[in-house]
C-alpha cells in the first residue's frame, strides 16, 4: 500500500487521508508517496478513449487504496468534481494551424477559466468527503498570482465544513481574477487583498509557512492548505499528463513533447512524475517568463532569490518554485537529507549551487527558456491574426519557448499547455492585439456576469498580515463554532 512520506525526511509516513488534510508535512516539507507505480504500454493502450473522469479514476486509485476511499466513493468524488466544466470532455486537444506540428491542450473550460480548476476541483471535494466522514471543520489559506485563489474560492464556496481564505497581492492580478473571488457572497470564502508585497505571492507564502509553523495555531483552527503544497493537486494534475498524451498520439510508446508555462513548478512536478511513471514524454519545456528561477536552475544549475518582475502572464510571476524540491525528491542519487539540507541553505542565503551530479539528474530531460514580454505579446498577436485562435499570455509563453526551443528538440509532436482564458487577461489581450475593443474570443459570460456583482473583501498591509490574519481566522472560527459571541 502506497503510504505518504516528508520530501525532508521528518515525521512518521501517513496515509493518503491524513497527507491531503495535513496539506505540510509535520516538519515543513512535501509529502512524497512511497513509490511511484509504473504504468506500462499495455496500460496505457487499454485506456485509450477512456473519458478524462474514467482516466482520473485510473490513475488515482493508484495512490489511493480502497481501505481509504472506496473506488465507487472515489468514481462519485471525481463525478461530483468535474460536472460544474463547461465541456463534456473537460480538456480539449486543438491543433495549431499556423505553428506546425503543435497542439494546444485546453486546460481552462474550468467554471474560473484556468487549469487550477482541474486540481482544485478534485482536492476540495476529496477534502469535504473525508471532513463529512470525521464530522471535521477545516481551515484552508491559498495564496494565489490569480488563479489558484478564483478556483479554491469557487469550489469551497457554501461548502459548511470549510473556511477559504484566499490572500492575494493587490493591484499584482488582474481585475477579472480579482473578481472572481471578491463577487462570492458566500460567508465561508474569505477574500484578502495585500498591499505591500514586492515579490508578490512569494511573500504572501511566507506568511502561510509561518502560520502552519505555529503548531498551536494551526491545532487550533485546524488549519491546511490547498495550494499545491498539497500533494493531491500534483497527483490530480499528472493526470492531464496521461490524457493529453494519449489525444496527441497516433499510436502508444510515439514519443512526444509537452511545454509547460511555469511558476512554482507543480504543474511541471506532476508532468515530471508521470513520465518516471512510464508515460513516454521526451522534452519538456520549461516556459518562464522574465521571472526565470526555473531556467536558471535548469540551466546553470543555480537556485536564487532574484527581484520579481511584473510581466504580461503575472501569474507566472513566481521567484520561488517550491515545487521543485518535490521532484527533487525522485530525482536518481538525491536523499532527503540533502534536500533538507539545501533547503535551508537556500532558505537563510537566497541562494543555492547544485553540483554537477545533481544537476545533471535533474534536468534530465528537460529544456528551459525565458520568453520575454514583447514576445509574448507578438505571439498571441501572430497566431490571432494568423488562424483567429486567441492564445493566452501564458499559452503564448508556452508556445514562443517551444519555438525557440524547436532546433533541439526535433520532429516529435509538441503540445502546450493552454493554462488559462484569455477572457482573464482583458488588458494584455487589448495590448498584444493593439485594439481598444476585445475581440469575442476574449470574452466569457462568467467574466461578464462578475461586472454586475457586489464585491466583499479584507484588506491589509502585507507588514502586519501575519497578525491581523490571525485575528480575523479566530473570530470567525469562533463565531463558526458558535462559542462565544463576536464583541
Ligand atoms: C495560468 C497559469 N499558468 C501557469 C501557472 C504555473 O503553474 P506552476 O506554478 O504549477 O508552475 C500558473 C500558476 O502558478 C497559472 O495560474
Amino acid at each position: 500500500m502506497i503510504h505518504y512520506i516528508s520530501n525532508t525526511g521528518g515525521g512518521a509516513p501517513v496515509n493518503f487521508e491524513q497527507a491531503i488534510l495535513d496539506g505540510f508535512a509535520i516538519d515543513g516539507g512535501l509529502y512524497v508517496p512511497t513509490e511511484l507505480p509504473q504504468i506500462s504500454l499495455a496500460t496505457l493502450t487499454s485506456w485509450q478513449g477512456l473519458s478524462y473522469q474514467e482516466l482520473a479514476l485510473e490513475v488515482l486509485s493508484l495512490f489511493i487504496d480502497e481501505t481509504t476511499i472506496p473506488r465507487t466513493d472515489l468514481r462519485e468524488i471525481i463525478q461530483t468534481a468535474y460536472a460544474p466544466f463547461e465541456l463534456k470532455s473537460v480538456i480539449p486537444l486543438k491543433p495549431l494551424k499556423s505553428v506546425p506540428n503543435t497542439f494546444m491542450l485546453e486546460l481552462f473550460h474550468g467554471p474560473t477559466l484556468s487549469f487550477k480548476d482541474v486540481g482544485q476541483a478534485f482536492l476540495i471535494n476529496v477534502v469535504n468527503y473525508f471532513l463529512k466522514r470525521k464530522e471535521q471543520h477545516l481551515s484552508v489559506i491559498v495564496a494565489t498570482t490569480g488563479d489558484t485563489g478564483p478556483a479554491a474560492a469557487y469550489f469551497a464556496a457554501g461548502k459548511s465544513n470549510m473556511d477559504a481564505w484566499v490572500l492575494y497581492p493587490s493591484g499584482m492580478i488582474t481585475p477579472e481574477q480579482e473578481r472572481q473571488m471578491t463577487t462570492l457572497p458566500h460567508p465561508n470564502i474569505h477574500p484578502v487583498a495585500v498591499a505591500g508585497c514586492p515579490d508578490g505571492g512569494d511573500d504572501l507564502d511566507l506568511v502561510i509557512a509561518n502560520l502552519y509553523a505555529n503548531i498551536p495555531f494551526k491545532e487550533q483552527l485546524q488549519l491546511s492548505s490547498v495550494n499545491s503544497i498539497n500533494w493531491g493537486r500534483i497527483l490530480m494534475q499528472s493526470v492531464h499528463y496521461f490524457y493529453g498524451y494519449l489525444l496527441a498520439i497516433d499510436k502508444v510508446g510515439e514519443p512526444i513533447h509537452m511545454s509547460v508555462p511555469s511558476g512554482g513548478f507543480g504543474n511541471l512536478c506532476a508532468g515530471g512524475l508521470a513520465r518516471k511513471m512510464g508515460l513516454p514524454i521526451k522534452c519538456f519545456v520549461i516556459a518562464n517568463n522574465r521571472n526565470d528561477s526555473l531556467n536558471r536552475i535548469f540551466t546553470k544549475g543555480l537556485f536564487l532569490k532574484a527581484p520579481l518582475y511584473e510581466t504580461p502572464a503575472s501569474a507566472i510571476d513566481i521567484l520561488i518554485p517550491y515545487n521543485f524540491w518535490r521532484y527533487l525528491y525522485f530525482c536518481e542519487g538525491v536523499q532527503s537529507e540533502q534536500i533538507k539540507h539545501w533547503k535551508t541553505t537556500f532558505d537563510t542565503t537566497g541562494q543555492l549551487q547544485f553540483e554537477e551530479a545533481t544537476f545533471e539528474s535533474y534536468r534530465r530531460g528537460f529544456l528551459s527558456y525565458q520568453v520575454s514580454n514583447a514576445a509574448t505579446l507578438s505571439t498571441i498577436k501572430s497566431v490571432y491574426e494568423a488562424e483567429q485562435y486567441l492564445l493566452d499570455p501564458h499559452g503564448a509563453v508556452a508556445i514562443q519557448a517551444a519555438q525557440q526551443l524547436s532546433d533541439q528538440l526535433g520532429t516529435e509532436k509538441m503540445v502546450c499547455l493552454a493554462t488559462a482564458h484569455p477572457a482573464k487577461f482583458s488588458k494584455v489581450i487589448k495590448e498584444a492585439l493593439q485594439v481598444t475593443q476585445l475581440p469575442s474570443e476574449a470574452t466569457h459570460p462568467s467574466i461578464e456576469k462578475a461586472k454586475s456583482k457586489g464585491e466583499k473583501k479584507h484588506s491589509c498591509h502585507h507588514d502586519y498580515l501575519e497578525s491581523a490574519l490571525m485575528e480575523m481566522m479566530e473570530v470567525n472560527w469562533a463565531f463558526t463554532k458558535g462559542k462565544k459571541e463576536i464583541s
